[in-house]
């Protein structure tokens, strides 16, 4: 049974610390491929994603082996430049390696990365990222290609911002002839943890975070040895199941200043917060205003990903809440299976329309995609009675323990495999 069982109607209460970041070991994992030796990324969380990336990379020719939470990547012989669809299918953020393949070797193949339940998630922005720094690029009817005698540095203008076409053009200009300006690139902490990685890999890298960023290539990069950063969106996750139990948790070890657009709305919704000795304590207990609108957008804006668990949380306060979800065309799924405990939801497009407050009764719900199921765990933290929510394997793709977090926080919830 691939199925997480929670019984709901208790505030949370404790401590908990935050696994690392899966969208900043997924890159950080792909530059390792730049340096033909050792890499450590220290503080890996263990979830699907991250272990398919160690499985691609396998398949390359890399040896990897894990001591506790670090991640030991050996890619001395990882020369292999064809990447095959059964896992850019998988996990479409496997298509970043394509940059790191050309860093390296000068070409790489893979089958085309699929589109998701959320949206299209086209590579065009990637691909104009390779092409500008002189890769040729070949679309099969299977695989994708691409290839160049040299990279050289240029300009990159992207027309909008894409956090993997920016890791793709960083991971391919590092070892690139000359300088290379990104323009317009995207600035979330993710792509900020990347550059310093590979700064310590001994990349020449400056601006992330701003509108620019500027790489002068070098002939080599040494093993990348760096602590994955705690990840903000699993942190933003237990702050909302706080808020919907109307509970009081501590975070350990918050994602520093990372959180600001999120924190933010948790302010206006009635939840409370404050840093103390390096650890974030939030109160839950006076939520209870609804939200007239809520726009997700590109970093530093609120993110596209806490979008569902938000969505859960403004199920359960009385009032009028709407959502507009600005960077994927279909992440509403979660709606549906909300209303089948009882929300008042309604979906149009990008916007969501949230009537608040109706009494939520567990029942059996289905994930479909990583954050929408993750949202049905907090609404079911928020209802009476137990709720069964299906597809857990798509809620483990990003959350290392969530089980046992949230019993460690007071939750009665039980994975049933
Ligand atoms: C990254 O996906 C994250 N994934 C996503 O997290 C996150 O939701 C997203 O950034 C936005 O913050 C990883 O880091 C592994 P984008 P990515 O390219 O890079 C369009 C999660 O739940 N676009 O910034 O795929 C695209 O369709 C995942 O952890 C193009 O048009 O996101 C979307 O509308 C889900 N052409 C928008 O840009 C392109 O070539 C933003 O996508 C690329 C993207």
């Amino acid at each position: 049974m691939d199925s997480i069982r929670v019984t709901g109607g208790r505030p949370l209460d404790g401590t908990v610390s935050i696994q690392g970041s899966k969208n900043a070991a997924l890159p950080m994992m792909a530059a390792s491929l730049l340096h033909r030796g050792v890499s450590v990324l220290k503080g890996c969380p263990r979830i699907a994603d991250v272990l398919c990336m160690e499985g691609i990379l396998g398949e390359m020719g890399a040896v990897t082996w894990w001591e506790g939470h670090d991640l030991y990547l050996d890619c001395t012989k990882a020369d292999k430049t064809e990447i095959s669809e059964v896992y850019t299918g998988k996990m479409r953020s496997s298509v970043i390696l394509l940059g790191a393949m050309l860093g390296r070797n000068k070409k790489g193949c893979l089958g085309y990365p699929g589109g998701c339940v959320i949206g299209k998630r086209p590579i065009d922005l990637h691909l104009l990222a390779l092409r500008s720094l002189g890769a040729r690029i070949e679309e099969g009817p299977f695989f994708l290609c691409a290839s160049c005698r040299e990279l050289k540095g240029s300009t990159i203008s992207f027309p909008g911002k894409s956090v993997g076409a920016t890791e793709q053009g960083i991971l391919a200009a590092v070892l690139a002839k000359g300088e290379t300006c990104l323009k317009n690139c995207a600035r979330e902490p993710e792509i900020q943890w990347l550059c310093r990685y590979l700064r310590g890999m001994g990349a020449k890298i400056s601006g992330e975070g701003g509108e620019c960023i500027y790489i002068t290539g070098v002939e080599e990069l040494n093993g990348g040895n760096m602590q994955v950063p705690p990840d903000r969106i699993v942190a933003g996750t237990y702050l909302c199941a706080c808020a919907a139990t109307r509970g009081r948790i501590t975070i350990e070890n918050p994602p520093e200043g990372e959180l600001d657009a999120f924190l933010e709305v948790y302010r206006k919704i009635g939840g409370q917060y404050k840093a103390k000795s390096g650890k974030l304590i939030a109160d839950g207990s006076g939520v209870r205003f609804s939200l007239p609108y809520l726009e997700t957008g590109v970093y530093p804006g609120f993110p596209t990903d806490l979008q569902s668990p938000m969505m859960a949380v403004l199920a359960t306060i009385p009032g009028e809440s709407h959502i507009r979800e600005m960077i994927f065309e279909d992440r509403f799924k979660a709606a549906e299976q909300m209303n089948r405990m009882g929300a008042g939801i309604v979906t149009a497009g990008r916007d969501a329309f949230i009537h608040g407050g109706h009494p939520l009764l567990g029942c059996q719900v289905y994930a479909q995609e990583l954050r929408g199921g993750a949202a049905l765990i907090l609404a079911a933290l928020a209802a009476k009675g137990e709720t069964e929510i299906h597809g857990y394997s798509y809620i483990r793709r990003g959350y290392e323990r969530i089980g046992d977090d949230l019993r460690t926080l007071g939750a009665k919830c039980q994975p049933a495999f």
